[in-house]
């Protein structure tokens, strides 16, 4: 395969979906892991060519190392793998399961963790490689919208970012992270009108983020232009956290 290929887990709706049409339309051969198959396939549908879609549960090991086996196989490279697929569970300490609990801890964390572990082995036989980690604000501040599990599991992927930009520097593979907050999704469409009004006001821009302002940063970090950056994460949150 001569175009470069980019791994996007979650990549089907919202920030996903904007960071797999970004690389797409930087020449990548974009797969695409998700659950939501009927998305998928009109994804790979519209951008046949561009774009491929594999059904994968990124917390389930048989799938995710059979994703890899099949790009590595077919394609013969994976350039770049942007850990996209996320979930929050919105309900206070009392009131969330532990089910849920671990539920968002297995496709926040162990879901990165997963690709991180199988992808890598792909990427140190080329020598080369960029790993993107889409995190969250709440992983600094907690969650604002009483997620006791999502604001966790974002902590701990950016140590998981962390610990492999160190394993994997010296082999020429990159691991970064993106930290986003507010951004106007399916995700955030949750929130109530209050809530919303809130959350505006509380950004010193005065307005929700794109996704194509993630994926941007998630493109800067796949470029060449990045390749002396790695452990670091990119806050994009219109001056919401200034640290
Ligand atoms: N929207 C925001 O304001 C915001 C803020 C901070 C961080 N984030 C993070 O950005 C990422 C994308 O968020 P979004 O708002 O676009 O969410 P979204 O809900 O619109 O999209 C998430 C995607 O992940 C997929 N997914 C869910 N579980 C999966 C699984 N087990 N395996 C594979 N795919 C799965 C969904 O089908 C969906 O396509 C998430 O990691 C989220 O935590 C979002």
């Amino acid at each position: 395969m001569e175009k470069k290929v980019a791994i996007v887990t979650g990549g089907v709706a919202g920030i996903g979906k904007a960071i797999t049409l970004g690389l797409a339309a930087e020449g990548y051969l974009v797969v695409v892991c998700d659950v939501n198959d009927e998305r998928g396939n009109a994804l790979a549908e519209e951008y046949s060519g561009s774009v491929v879609y594999r059904n994968c549960d990124v917390s389930d090991e048989e799938s995710v190392k059979d994703v890899v086996d099949k790009v590595s196989a077919e394609y013969g490279r994976i350039d770049v793998l942007v850990n996209n697929a996320g979930i929050i569970r919105r309900r206070t300490g009392e009131e969330i399961s532990t089910a849920d609990w671990d539920l968002v801890f297995r496709v926040n964390v162990r879901g990165a963790f997963l690709f991180c572990k199988h992808a890598a082995e792909v990427m140190k036989k080329a020598g080369k490689g960029r790993i993107i980690n889409v995190s969250s604000v709440a992983a600094k501040l907690g969650d604002i919208t009483s997620a006791p599990g999502y604001g966790p599991s974002k902590a701990a992927m950016d140590g998981l970012t962390k610990t492999f930009a160190r394993e994997l520097a010296a082999l020429g593979i990159t691991v970064n992270g993106v930290a986003p907050h507010a951004i106007e999704t399916d995700m955030s469409a949750e929130w109530s009108p209050e809530r919303r009004a809130a959350i505006i006001d509380a950004i010193p821009m005065k307005k929700l983020g794109q996704p194509e302002d993630v994926a941007a940063a998630v493109l800067f970090l796949a470029s060449e232009g990045a390749k002396f950056i790695t452990g670091e994460i990119i806050d994009v949150n219109g001056g919401f956290l200034m640290d």
